[in-house]
């Protein structure tokens, strides 16, 4: 047994992480703003967690989140593109602020690992596919240069100070208790909520982007692979399945599953919208046994199973 703190664990991707760390017998510590997350998503876990609520770019919050802990996984953020062009001093001090003092905090704790969740809109639009590790970044947005710069403190505070650091790139993310309420949402969750509701979704561009969409379960066991295999302190993994689909033929799998007649509005693409993303993971294969073994398709039915059971409200 060993002790976790999951920053954001009351977000999307940090719940389902303190849940399979409480699943494996861990002692887990959530610590989480609440700005994005829910009390709601820690619910199966509650009483086998210590919570915190607060905000990691405070020095003294970010001490107490370490405090006694032996793994950080760090995944707390504002994890939204088009949020950042709205608003980047607000991510800024989120994505990267918050991410210097948990790098700071627990070099000074003497952390064993601290596990940084990236991003793959690092790789911005060079045109080459799939998206390797090495590849040269090209940040096209607030959240994007956010990203890079928590990953390259992180690798810098390896080779500086020896505080064993490792980036995991996601791409995009989707499962149960990803929440659909804002502008801001994954576009699963947006289009699932919208075809359950009965209203039009809106796709933006001409809807043949492509994305790596990958299930959270998937997510959780890359994670916890690249805390736990040993000698890759300051390595950056690719997390994600290695395909890729476009929003349109997304749309017409949710409208199929869903039964649903409803079209939706084609609006404006994007600003700063990526246009394919696919990840090449042999990295994490060779190096951490990484095997991504959910397909899409079922990845899918447990989200709309979820969201079918979820309150419209919401
Ligand atoms: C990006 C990042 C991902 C990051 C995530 C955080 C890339 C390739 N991916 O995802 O690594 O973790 O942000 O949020 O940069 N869309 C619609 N209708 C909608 C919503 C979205 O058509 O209602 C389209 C978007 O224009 C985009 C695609 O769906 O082309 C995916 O959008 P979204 O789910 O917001 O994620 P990314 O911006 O790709």
């Amino acid at each position: 047994m060993a002790a976790y703190v999951v920053t954001g664990g009351a977000g999307f991707i940090g719940s389902h992480l303190a849940e399979a760390l409480v699943a494996r017998g861990h002692r887990v510590r959530v610590v989480d703003s609440l700005v994005t997350g829910h009390r709601r998503n820690l619910a199966a876990v509650a009483k086998a967690i210590e919570f915190i609520e607060g905000d990691l770019a405070e020095p003294d919050v970010a001490r107490a989140a370490v405090s006694g802990m032996d793994f950080v996984l760090h995944q707390a953020a504002i994890p939204s593109v088009p949020r950042s062009v709205a608003e980047p001093a607000f991510c800024h001090r989120a994505n990267v602020e918050a991410t210097l003092q948990m790098l700071i905090a627990s070099r000074d704790a003497g952390v064993r690992r601290l596990v940084f969740a990236g991003s793959s809109s690092v790789y911005g639009n060079e045109p080459t596919q799939p998206k390797r590790e090495e590849m040269p970044a090209d940040p096209l947005t607030p959240y994007a240069l956010q990203k890079l710069v928590g990953e390259q403190y992180a690798r810098m505070f390896t080779s500086l100070y020896g505080l064993e650091t490792v980036t995991t790139r996601y791409f995009n993310v989707f499962g149960p208790r990803q929440d659909p309420s804002s502008p801001y949402s994954g576009v699963i969750s947006i289009f699932i909520r919208a075809l359950l509701d009965g209203r039009r979704p809106a796709i933006y561009g001409d809807g043949e982007q492509t994305r790596d969409f990958t299930y959270v379960a998937t997510v959780v066991d890359g994670v916890l692979r690249a805390c736990e295999t040993p000698g890759v302190a300051g390595r950056v993994f690719n997390i994600a399945t290695g395909s890729r689909i476009s929003i349109n033929r997304l749309y017409r799998v949710l409208q199929q599953l869903t039964g649903s007649g409803i079209e939706p509005v084609y609006e404006a693409a994007r600003t700063g919208d990526v246009r394919d993303s696919q990840a090449d993971i042999s990295r994490a294969r060779a190096v951490l046994g990484f095997s991504p073994d959910v397909r899409f398709e079922d990845g899918i039915a447990r989200t709309l199973a979820w969201a079918r059971a979820e309150p419209a409200a919401r």
